[in-house]
């Protein structure tokens, strides 16, 4: 697979003015095989960002959402708009109702909209939860098995059940994977699973260690000191020859990365374009 990928939406925009950053990812995939969007960042940004960049979101063939939250899947109805009827790829939990508490106030932090809406407006659901090959070397992890023991999740990021709220394992967190002649490009989503958890299943998965680009929310940023430190040490381990963090990194993270992996560090912002 050849092409490029454009990064839509993310926290932070440089240079590039008449572009919008917000809390957010979306990145647009554009091969020999046909484009694809990945994520749709929270609404805002991502309609704005695609006329900047001059993407034609109504080429796309189809939409991946890396997980649930609204941050990743608030722009899809916006989306469709442009698009009309398209395959959109995701785990079934996509409508679940979510929520995280900060400073001792709920949010919901699930898809803002109903399912029948998106599929009223031309969304075309397939849904997975094992490893999915959307088409060939174009993959999508499905539930990423979690192993390791230091990697243990958000406890900020909660679902309601009969006793409560309980802890959100996010079994829906997928990660893209694009399989190229230079190794193989790894776009996370916000990393749910756990970087390490999902590097060694993508690994597992192809049976290819040469890892060319990660880009993408590894959520090393709002992570513990125990997690950011263990998953920090265990990603040196990795064959990677680039990697551009972005989204729920966070600048400290970034910047300890970037003392990791120096000339291989790069921001992936608003913007950036990654050769596939
Ligand atoms: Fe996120
Ligand atoms: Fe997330």
């Amino acid at each position: 697979m050849k092409g490029k990928a454009t990064v839509l939406c993310e926290n932070c925009v440089f240079s590039n003015i008449g572009a919008i950053a917000e809390h957010g990812w979306a990145v647009f995939i554009e091969t020999n095989q046909g484009n694809y969007l990945f994520d749709t960042g929270q609404g805002k940004a991502i309609i704005n960002n695609a006329r900047y960049f001059k993407k034609d979101l109504s080429t796309i063939k189809g939409i991946i959402i890396s997980h649930h939250h609204m941050d990743h899947s608030g722009g899809l109805l916006s989306v469709l708009e442009e698009t009309g009827k398209v395959n959109v790829y995701s785990h079934p939990d996509l409508f679940k109702d979510s929520y995280s508490i900060r400073g001792g106030n709920e949010k919901f932090i699930g898809i803002p909209f109903r399912r029948e809406v998106l599929e009223s407006r031309g969304a075309k659901f397939k849904f997975n939860t094992d490893f999915k090959e959307i088409e060939p070397n174009l993959l999508l992890s499905g539930e990423v098995p979690r192993k390791t023991k230091f990697e243990k999740g958000d406890k900020r990021l909660l679902l309601k059940s009969k006793k409560g709220y309980v802890k959100d394992p996010i079994f829906d967190d997928q990660t893209l994977v694009i399989s190229t002649k230079k190794g193989l490009i790894i776009i996370l989503g916000c990393s749910h699973a756990g970087i390490i958890n999902i590097l060694n299943y993508v690994i597992q998965k192809t049976g290819q260690q040469n890892i060319h680009a990660i880009i993408g929310g590894t959520h090393l940023g709002p992570a513990t000191e125990e997690i950011k430190e263990k998953s920090i040490q265990a990603l040196k381990k990795f064959d990677i020859e680039k990697i551009g963090v972005s989204h729920c990194t966070g600048l400290e993270t970034s910047m300890r990365l970037f003392q990791e992996f120096r000339d291989r560090f790069f921001f992936c912002n608003v913007g950036t374009v990654i050769e596939i």
